[in-house]
């Protein structure tokens, strides 16, 4: 069985950090998204991954490089424009050949792995199988619709008016069968050649396709609010480790990762929390479920439930909480008079300020 992780598309539609970077690189808990998925693939056992790339593919290759880092075998296919995912499988018929396959969309994360599923599947063998799970807004997702018996019935792409709440979670297991239907369709209103058209003609043809409902699921849909509680959830399940400084002036107390060439300076780190290397947090408190990322400057502040992403740096500004801070951000206390707030603030920036 081979993996397709499909890390292509433009490098521009990332939320909610807004940036032309690959939104499979978004971390969670300092790795990217992308990782845990190249990992949760090793887990079960394949090693044959095919990574389709696009626009962003020098730095998709650089994160991932020739894969056995993660003990994989990663072979890259270029997809030009992003045509779609049913599209991204056709352009990677050569390299599939007529194996079975799991695709996994590199923008989403599963908690737990995918290693059960990629059992279940390899036991059942149905056609194909497709993993659901229920969110509070459907419009942004594939939709299934499922009979009295649990069954498949209707798959319908980013529905209006959702004929339930069951989302098409980004992980696909697929026999050849797949081969045709992807030649069979016709793209989107959206222009894509869309997956979920693809099985729609499986069902219609009496394939077999099966489905699961998981939990533990997430992907980025611009909800700052998810973000974090992604990023919670994953620290949680952390082990201590301290590669890095901490003074004697310090605390590290619980789940509390240092990487190697931090440094903590009179302060006290409560965790579960990780701090990236080459990061120098003084005369601060850094408090449950925060990733303060590499490179980045925490000084004379506090910062709990947030994270702060790479090179960024917070100085003198009392507490910040529930927080996502960007990659080379400022943030810094205005000058006392005039009494107001000094704000340079990226596009789809949220910034909630206590007046
Ligand atoms: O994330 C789950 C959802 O993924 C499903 O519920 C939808 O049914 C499915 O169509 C897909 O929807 P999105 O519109 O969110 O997919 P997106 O364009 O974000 O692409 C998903 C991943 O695939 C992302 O890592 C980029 C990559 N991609 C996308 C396209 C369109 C490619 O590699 N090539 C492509 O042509």
């Amino acid at each position: 069985m081979k993996a397709l992780v499909l890390s292509g598309g433009l490098g521009t539609r990332l939320r909610p950090i807004t940036h032309t970077s690959a939104k499979q690189l978004v971390p969670v808990a300092n790795k990217a998204v992308l990782h845990y998925g190249l990992e949760s693939i090793a887990a079960a056992g394949i090693t044959e991954v095919g990574v389709v790339v696009g626009d962003t593919a020098a730095e998709i290759e650089d994160a991932v490089g020739d894969g056995s880092k993660f003990g994989l075998d990663v072979t890259y296919i270029l997809q030009e424009k992003p045509l779609g995912l049913a599209h991204a499988v056709m352009i990677a018929r050569d390299w599939l050949g007529d194996d079975d396959f799991v695709m996994y969309l590199g923008d989403n994360f599963v908690v737990g792995g995918i290693t059960d599923l990629v059992d279940e599947f390899r036991r059942c063998r149905p056609d194909a199988q497709i993993l659901l799970t229920r969110v509070s807004d459907p419009r942004a997702f594939g939709v299934a619709e499922l009979d009295a018996n649990g069954q498949v019935v209707g798959l319908e792409e980013k529905p209006e008016r959702p004929k339930s709440d069951l989302a098409l979670v980004g992980v696909y297991f697929f026999t050849p069968a797949i081969h045709e239907a992807v030649r069979a369709i016709r793209p989107s209103w959206r222009g894509e050649l869309e997956i979920t058209h693809a099985i729609q003609y499986l069902i219609d043809t009496r394939a077999e396709v099966r489905s699961t409902v998981v939990q533990g699921y997430w992907k980025d849909t611009g909800n700052v609010t998810d973000m974090l509680e992604v990023n919670r959830t994953v620290l949680e399940g952390m082990v201590r480790r301290i590669d890095g400084e901490v003074d004697e002036a310090s605390q590290a107390i619980g789940r509390v990762v240092v990487a190697e060439g931090a440094r903590i300076v009179n302060s006290r780190i409560v965790g579960p929390v990780v701090i990236g290397s080459g990061t120098v947090v003084s005369d601060s408190y850094v408090g449950p479920f925060t990733s303060v990322a590499e490179n980045c400057r925490i000084t004379d502040s506090e910062l709990e439930f947030s994270i702060v992403l790479r090179d960024s740096s917070i100085q003198g500004v009392g507490r910040i909480e529930s927080s996502l801070i960007g990659r080379h951000v400022e943030v810094t206390p205005a000058p006392c008079v005039p009494s107001a707030h000094r704000l340079i603030l990226g596009d789809h920036s949220k910034v909630q300020i206590r007046s």
